[in-house]
């Protein structure tokens, strides 16, 4: 499968997320100014539409949108440069806090990142969930051009937009990808819309999922509590019968845009920046972590586990140096502005504890980086620190891999990341709860040979390579919309 050519690429491709991936604000002078949209989600669609063109649905980060005139000028601008054109999905301030901050972000996204505790399960917040998926499939049945289109609905925001599709009598296939895990059966219990939910996904002509661990979750969901269902088959896609349509259910590991990154990290300006990093970052082993702000990522576990190799292995001490990149996200969430405190008290109580004339054990952004810095970053260390507590894919592991083009870095990866599912055998993993095993696997990477370094750090690329955001694409339509199961190639999980 090449880049640019595939058997589908006649179809008009129709994505769907709840976020474009340019978001609109004002600038001080109050002009609209479009700025690129964070998270992995955008990282992995935005290169696949410039690269095939179509339609992008979703909201554009703000409510305060009167002067659509204004605002049309700024789509058609970024529709020029990007190559694809934008549905904004507008919605008032009242819905968004309901929908977004709060059914998506305070019940889908913790329980489905098995942090229950964290959960708020206010009934107001589903009915602005169900209404926002209503809107969304309005919008999207406006858009259709013809039955050939392509749709693909994205993410847990949009879990409803299938059936309220329906409702509106479309007849066009509709594929779904959910970026994050799906949760085992005694969680997934514990959502009071759970058969609103499971009865939703299954209006999808495709479900996909990131991993085997999440469909099987979903299978177990669908079998335990819908038992007229039975999902069958083998291989890389199954499939059953609801209604008398058929329903496939399959798991797609999302990557990136592989070439690119690789190619940035070639780059005089990457290669520049990385002198320039060096040079600040004299100490032997520079550590690499860069996040979104957000608890399922592990970050304060990290920290203390950067203490914990400094404590146990003081010989350490002076020869690493860690850089922890925070992108700022869903900051009126109690919970992440929380999280932002803990992170920045432990930073200042292990640099004031540990800080040497001449060396301070970790530097912290709280600011989101351009493709060149974070390239040129991603070079630079010895090693990338990657421990979510869960995540469903993690693109950073994937993106740390693409950059290393001199193949001397060492990647420590969460076993409860997505990606561990295929770079598991040549990264060092860890639980990321183990505050001592992680401060182990940062030793035992500062003291890896380079041959084994660079074994590994091939062994991942090619990975990466192989199934990169073009394969993605390519295997995941290929699934929904051909006819025949059998034509699917293997999978790579
Ligand atoms: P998530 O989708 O949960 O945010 P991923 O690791 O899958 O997690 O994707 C995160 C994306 O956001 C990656 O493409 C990464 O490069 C980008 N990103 C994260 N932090 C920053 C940052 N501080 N500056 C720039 N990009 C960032
Ligand atoms: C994750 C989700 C995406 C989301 C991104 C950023 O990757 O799977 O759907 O867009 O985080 O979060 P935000 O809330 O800013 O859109």
């Amino acid at each position: 499968i090449t880049n640019k050519t595939n058997n589908s690429q006649k179809n008009r491709l129709i994505i769907v997320s709840n976020r474009l991936p340019i978001v609109l604000s004002k600038d001080n002078k109050g002009r609209w100014q479009a700025e690129q949209g964070s998270g992995g989600l955008i990282t992995a669609l935005a290169p696949v539409l410039k690269n095939r063109g179509g339609l992008w649905i979703g909201w554009p980060g703000t409510s305060r949108a009167h002067d659509k005139k204004a605002l049309e000028s700024v789509f058609t601008r970024a529709a020029g440069d990007f190559g694809y054109t934008f549905e904004p999905v507008f919605l008032p301030e009242s819905l968004v806090n309901a929908y977004y901050f709060g059914f998506s972000n305070q019940v889908l996204w913790p329980l489905f990142h098995d942090l229950q505790t964290r959960c708020d399960f206010s009934p107001d917040y589903w009915n602005a969930y169900q209404k926002v998926n209503e809107i969304f499939a309005r919008t999207i049945a406006q858009n259709i051009k013809s039955q050939d289109d392509h749709i693909w609905v994205h993410d847990y925001h949009l879990m409803g937009v299938g059936q309220a599709l329906r409702k509106l009598h479309a007849t066009a296939k509709i594929g779904y990808f959910l970026h994050i895990p799906f949760p085992p059966l005694d969680i997934f219990l514990k959502l009071p819309w759970r058969f609103q939910i499971l009865e939703s996904l299954l209006c999808y002509d495709m479900i996909g999922f990131q991993t085997q661990r999440d469909r099987r979750n979903f299978v177990q969901c669908v079998h335990a509590m819908l038992n007229h269902i039975r999902i069958k088959g083998r291989g890389q896609v199954l499939s059953t019968q609801v209604n008398g349509r058929m329903v496939r259910v399959g798991n797609f590991p999302i990557s990136i845009d592989y070439n690119e990154f690789a190619k940035k990290a070639g780059t005089r300006a990457v290669e520049k920046r990385v002198d320039e990093i060096r040079a600040v970052f004299p100490s032997d082993h520079l550590i690499l972590g860069v996040d979104r702000l957000d608890y399922s990522k592990g970050i304060p576990e990290r920290l203390l586990a950067f203490r914990n190799a400094l404590q146990r292995y003081p010989e350490l001490e002076k020869k690493i140096s860690m850089v922890q990149i925070v992108v700022p996200s869903r900051q009126r969430i109690p919970e992440y502005e929380n999280l932002k405190h803990e992170i920045e008290q432990l930073i200042s109580e292990i640099n004031g504890t540990f800080t040497r004339p001449g060396w301070v054990p970790i530097h912290y952004l709280y600011q989101g980086v351009d493709r060149t810095e974070l390239t040129a970053l991603y070079r630079a260390a010895d090693i990338a620190l990657v421990t979510p507590l869960k995540d469903g894919m993690n693109l950073v592991a994937k993106e740390y891999c693409a950059s290393n083009i001199h193949l001397d870095g060492v990647l420590i990866l969460s076993e409860f990341a997505g990606a561990s599912s295929q770079l598991y055998k040549h990264a060092l993993l860890v639980n990321p709860h183990d505050i001592e095993g992680i401060a182990d696997a940062i030793n035992q990477a500062c003291h890896m040979g380079l041959d084994e370094r660079k074994k590994r750090m091939r062994a991942l690329r090619k990975i990466v390579k192989k199934t990169d955001i073009y394969w993605w694409v390519d295997t995941f339509l290929k699934a929904v919309f051909s006819h025949d199961l059998d034509t699917l190639g293997p999978l790579e999980d």
